[in-house]
């Protein structure tokens, strides 16, 4: 006989939530505020919440416990087939992002060896290059007083690092070509994620001006890496970026190394995933900043320590660990991939309620990191949360910015460093202020943007001290 704590361990229920939701009514809302809409449940249902909207079973999961369930502990039970997936796989193709199962494994273990560490630091140049280029730009606003929109300033810095370190483009005419095919495209997937004709899934093949504006760009896109890509396996010299580290990886079972198209969907891929999101993060951090001025001070006090008027390189990131810190907790309150959506393979039970096979999972960083059970004051801007005896006491996926498994995020290092240098460099440089009344919402799209962008004065450290 089953004793009563084995009968509570294993009988479970339907997870709570509001009442079957037409697929319309719900997308509306899910269009016009999705963090307000999955928010709302949650404070109301708690920790796991069930939307069934059409006969889409939905779940949102937000205990750190049951998000560790997903990502790590039996994620071979859960995988990308979503209909999110599915429309990022006409931009990106079958690359790490969007591919799943054997394919995916294998991929990754080709892929992995160039994102190591070290390997990423001979990129700290390109990254102090690009950032200096954009400071002697932002000095004649700091002149003339001219507000700038930091959000796309990020944006435009970031896309011509990626560029550089994938593709060893220079910061050319080419790059800002580049960089519009690459903000169509995602402009387009964008919009297809969350848009009410998702519903109605509009064939991508149609010839509408949207269709055919997308199709373009990624024409474009394809040709621009299928030449780069023949031209070096023609003898072209091999710069040493992150295509040469793909063309040269080998799977270390069968020796293999990947074809044309599988370079061209990981190359677009680690290019779209590799800059939206370090350039949201760093827009957010800059806000932050502006609207905590004890912690500006603190980072500024560090940057002056550590660097003086000298240029950051890699080896100084292990003493920026204020600045390191200010970024952590930026991600935290606004982490740029604010969710993470998976397919449930097989029935499973989570934080005691049952997950039907075919489920839609999805898991909010967002929401997760700003759980009142865990984390104190959880609205509040304090770096020092991430002091490692601190940050150490939480649930290991509490904290998430970069996903978590065997999934989590590939580039992490590279964000980390390239986001550290930026901010330490700009800082050395520059005050940024608000611009009084500008109107600062979210926008969360495939990743989290301040939907007006983030308008900012720039005010020059050196002449105005
Ligand atoms: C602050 C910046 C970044 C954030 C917050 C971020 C976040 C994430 C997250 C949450 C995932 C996991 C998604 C999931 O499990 O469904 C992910 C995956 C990925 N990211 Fe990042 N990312 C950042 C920067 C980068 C950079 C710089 C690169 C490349 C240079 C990159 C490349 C990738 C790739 C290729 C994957 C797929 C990995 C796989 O499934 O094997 N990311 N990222």
């Amino acid at each position: 006989m089953m004793s009563a704590e084995t009968m509570e361990k294993t009988v479970t229920k339907t997870a709570p939530g509001p009442s079957a939701l037409s697929a319309f009514g719900a997308l509306r809302r899910v269009q016009r505020d999705p963090i307000g809409f999955l928010g709302e449940g949650w404070r109301k249902y708690g920790d796991l919440v069930r939307f069934k909207i059409g006969p889409v079973e939905n779940y949102l999961v937000a205990d750190p416990e049951a998000v560790q369930q997903v990502l790590q502990t039996n994620n071979r039970n859960y995988n990308k087939q979503t209909t999110d997936n599915r429309k990022l796989k006409l931009a990106l193709g079958e690359g790490l992002v969007t591919s799943d199962g054997d394919f995916w494994r294998r991929q990754r273990r080709i892929a992995q060896p160039a994102f190591h560490r070290e390997r990423l630091q001979k990129f700290a140049g390109t990254i102090t290059a690009s950032t200096d280029a954009m400071s002697r730009a932002w000095r004649t606003n700091a002149e003339s007083g001219r507000p700038l929109d930091v959000a796309h300033e990020m944006m435009r810095l970031t896309l011509e690092i990626i560029l550089q370190t994938m593709f060893s483009t220079d910061g050319s005419a080419r790059a800002e070509e580049l960089g519009g095919y690459v903000s169509t495209a995602i402009r387009y997937v964008n919009d297809r994620v969350t848009s009410l004709t998702s519903l109605f899934e509009f064939p991508e093949r149609l010839p509408t001006a949207r269709n055919r504006e997308f199709r373009h760009a990624i024409a474009e896109l394809d040709r621009f890496i299928f030449d780069v890509i023949k031209a070096r396996r023609n003898g072209a010299a091999q710069p040493g970026d992150l295509l040469t580290m793909l063309m040269e990886a080998r799977d270390l079972d069968t020796g293999e190394t990947m074809t044309n198209q599988q370079l061209r969907d990981e190359a677009i891929t680690i290019f779209s995933a590799g800059h939206e999101t370090t350039a949201n993060a760093l827009a957010w951090t800059f806000y932050l900043l502006s609207t905590h001025p004890e912690v500006m001070s603190r980072v500024r006090t560090e940057v002056d320590r550590v660097l003086g008027e000298r240029t950051p390189t890699v080896e100084d990131l292990a003493k920026l660990e204020y600045t390191g810190r200010v970024i952590k907790e930026s991600m935290r309150l606004y982490p740029p991939v604010w969710i993470i959506p998976r397919n449930t393979l097989c029935a499973d039970v989570l934080s005691g309620y049952d997950i039907p096979a075919g489920a839609q999972i999805y898991i909010s960083p967002f929401l997760t990191h700003r759980h009142p059970r865990v984390w104190e004051n959880p609205e509040g801007f304090d770096p020092d949360r991430f002091l490692p005896e601190r940050i150490g006491a939480l649930p290991r996926y509490a904290y998430l910015p970069f996903g978590g498994g065997p999934r989590m995020c590939i580039g992490n290092n590279f964000a980390m460093m390239e986001a550290q240098l930026i901010l330490a460099s700009v800082t050395q440089q520059f005050r940024l202020e608000l611009v009084p009344g500008q109107r600062v919402e979210l926008e969360p799209l495939v990743t989290l943007r301040p939907k007006h962008g983030i308008e900012m004065t720039v005010h020059s450290q050196r002449s105005a001290s």
